[in-house]
């Protein structure tokens, strides 16, 4: 399904108009790039490794490329009916205004100070009095006890995902690839990297008449027709949801856990938005916890959780930091996950300073709590009334419908398109979704990202969106996307 929307993201190059196609990005940076004819280097597109060029990152996409390029525009003073374009397609939250944590900087300057470095024995895993303070995190966020040699700091969730994904490929070929299942509409990581390995990506379709959530039987569909094409090993569950911004139900979780439990599965829990929850009644539920409340038979199952610094209140994604919690493994497992991140050696240390804070923050009563506190509680706060701005501004337009933001920084609202665009992009030879943000940013400037990029149901068109815009950038974001949608349904109606 994926191949599909790239071959049709493709086609984009092709039919829109010349100054913002793909093609053009392309053209231009080959021609700056091969001034040896390729024929003459040894590594070339040709002969190199396939399954990296099966890769489609979609949030850095085409459209972020033409984005750049209209900035570059505006600077040389080219005229535009915007005057600067808002980046709403990336989850980088610095890069949108949002300031820096004072503390955790502060920590991290004293952890690169010569005279001040931490004298703590590390080794590949990780320092170890981090892993001792996520264990601490995890047992007081569960209730329930946490092991840190069950812990590995990595460079960011990104690499702790890729890091399990890897143990559990099968190095056979054909339908004896390892089956991995991943939500549609997913994050691109899962399908960049299920192409990297060669592995098989088993789609089940978040429910958007239910608030994105996961119904198990769209789960059984999914694995029953997967079975032919792949050894299913494991599934993917991403909490909070991006793109979606949903937030899981217990009672929905442990349904997920019995389906795993029944088709022998590994789970991923990806939980890196685990400190983004903004709807009144979603909380979030660890897997962990939820796996081992559910007692005997449950407990004991294969469960690898990922969190970030890229995210929650910090959106420190510079950094790099993350960690994985692996539990129940088999212990000769363990010993070549360990062997595995050794071959690589440790995430960087500041990567790991900053993850030590999130996990261990100032304590009330501690001289850097107040502020630390204001801080925190400023950008949860700020983020909670964006998550309700953005939906309630789409659900109040025309043709589009959004399902309610409550937790991660997204939205991936529904675009209802008349037969007058589906027409229109079909004569482009683009999906709607494509034309449509390809329009949008060429008009106001808005970057987003078209649905296709994270896969959806045939025949629906979607984008997604980030909250991250500091409130007054998001509220004029918001207004030129109103003037632009109306126009849009009157040039289409
Ligand atoms: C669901 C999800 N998982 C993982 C990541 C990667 O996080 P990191 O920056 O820690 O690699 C992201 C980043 O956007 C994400 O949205």
């Amino acid at each position: 399904m994926m191949r599909k929307a790239n071959q049709k993201l493709a086609t984009v190059c092709k039919n829109l108009s010349p100054s913002s196609t793909m093609t053009g990005v392309l053209q231009r940076s080959v021609a700056a790039t091969s001034v040896v004819p390729s024929r003459s280097k040894v590594l070339t597109v040709d002969n190199m490794n396939p399954f990296v060029k099966s890769m489609e990152y979609a949030v850095r996409g085409p459209i972020v490329i033409r984005a750049g390029e209209i900035e570059q525009e505006i600077k040389s003073g080219k005229s535009k009916p915007f005057t600067d374009v808002i980046r709403a397609n990336i989850g980088d939250c610095h890069a949108t205004g949002q300031k820096p944590l004072t503390f955790l900087r502060q920590v991290v300057a004293i952890c690169t100070d010569p005279q001040k470095l931490m004298n703590d024995p590390h080794d590949s895993a990780g320092v170890r009095v981090i892993r001792e303070d996520v264990a601490n995190y995890i047992t007081e966020r569960d209730g329930l006890p946490s092991n840190p040699d069950d812990i590995f700091l990595c460079t960011g969730a990104s690499d702790g995902i890729k890091t399990i994904m890897k143990l559990l490929m099968t190095g056979k070929s054909g339908n004896e690839r390892a089956g991995i299942m991943i939500p549609i509409p997913q994050y691109p990581l899962y399908t960049a990297t299920i192409a990297e390995y060669n592995a098989y990506p088993v789609s089940y379709y978040l429910n958007e008449e239910k608030g994105w959530s996961l119904d198990v039987s769209e789960l059984n569909r999914s694995i029953t027709e997967a079975k032919k094409h792949c050894i299913p090993r494991a599934i993917v569950i991403i909490n909070p949801g991006n793109p979606t911004g949903q937030v899981l139900k217990k009672e929905n979780i442990e349904g997920i856990i019995k389906f795993a439990k029944e088709n022998n599965l590994f789970i991923l829990a990806d939980e890196v938005y685990q400190h983004n929850i903004y709807a009144e009644g979603s909380a979030f539920h660890s897997f962990k916890k939820v796996l081992t409340e559910m007692g005997p038979g449950y407990k004991d199952m294969e469960l690898a959780s990922f969190m970030s610094t890229s995210k929650g209140y910090m959106g420190e994604c510079g950094f790099r930091g993350g960690y994985c919690e692996a539990v129940n493994l088999d212990p000769d497992v363990k010993y070549q996950l360990v062997k595995s991140i050794s071959a690589k050696l440790c995430s960087s240390v500041s990567g790991q300073a900053a993850m030590d804070v999130v996990v261990n923050p100032p304590r009330p009563g501690e001289p850097s709590y107040e502020l630390y506190k204001k801080e925190r509680d400023l950008v949860l706060g700020q983020l909670s009334q964006k998550a309700q701005m953005v939906t309630q501004t789409f659900n109040s337009m025309d043709r589009i419908t959004c399902n309610v933001v409550q937790g991660s920084m997204y939205a991936f609202p529904q675009l209802h398109m008349s037969d007058a665009a589906l027409e229109a992009a079909k004569k482009k030879g683009v999906p709607a979704d494509v034309m449509y943000c390809f329009d949008l940013l060429e008009n106001t400037g808005i970057c987003v990202v078209p649905g296709s990029g994270f896969g959806q149901k045939e025949g629906t068109y979607h984008f997604r969106t980030t909250i991250l815009p500091t409130v007054d950038k998001l509220t004029e974001m918001l207004e030129r996307f109103r003037k632009f949608h109306d126009s849009f349904l009157t040039k289409y109606k």
